[in-house]
């Protein structure tokens, strides 16, 4: 019997059309083995922004926020990768993660995170604030699966490619560790 494919729901935290950070999650998926499949998730900016007030019954729910939520429940795992902006994580995804405090779709996900930026720490503080943010929510990010990427423009070729090899490595070692924390 054919297995199926382990999905694994892509999340960039930038909207920007030449995004070093979508480019990077295209890049990770291309490091994927066979029978893992990396789904890009498309709905950030269709996101009301959250209030509690709009939340409760399922079916009351912002179509955007129901089809955010079935993605994440039909993934098996998420890889987010995203800028810094303004020493935090990015205003429209800090708003899709608070959508799913209460759904918990998070809890027990295996989730990799990233943070690219052209500067020397690489969004550091936004990938410390990320972490924290998911670890609340109880998602499982394996030890190696976070990861801060500096100078992210100089290391990316114009195809989308990881250009040095020890970013390379280590996004490699990223995906292993993903890999290892989806349960059979
Ligand atoms: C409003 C704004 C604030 C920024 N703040 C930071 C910052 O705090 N730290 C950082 O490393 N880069 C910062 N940057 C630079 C981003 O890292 C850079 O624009 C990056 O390319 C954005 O990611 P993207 O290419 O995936 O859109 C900021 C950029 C903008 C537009």
């Amino acid at each position: 019997m054919q297995q199926r494919s382990i999905i694994v729901l892509g999340i960039s935290g930038s909207l920007r059309t030449e995004s070093i950070n979508t480019r990077l999650l295209s890049s990770i998926g291309g490091m994927m083995p066979t029978g893992m499949e990396l789904r890009m998730y498309q709905g950030l900016a269709s996101l009301p922004h959250f209030s509690p007030d709009l939340d409760g019954d399922e079916a009351q729910v912002d179509k955007a926020v129901r089809e955010w939520r079935e993605e994440l429940r039909a993934a098996d795992a998420c890889v987010i990768c995203t800028p810094e902006y303004a020493r935090g994580v990015p205003g429209s995804l800090k708003n899709a993660l608070d959508w799913v405090v209460s759904s918990g779709e998070f809890v027990s996900m295996p989730t990799a995170v990233v943070s690219a930026s052209p500067h020397p720490d690489g969004g550091s503080t936004a990938l410390h604030s990320l972490t924290m943010t998911l670890k609340m929510m109880s998602a499982a990010i394996p030890e190696e699966a976070a990861m801060a990427v500096p100078f992210a423009s100089r290391i990316m070729g114009d195809d989308g490619s990881v250009t040095d090899a020890n970013t390379e490595s280590s996004l490699r070692q990223l995906v292993r560790s993903l890999l290892h924390t989806i349960p059979n």
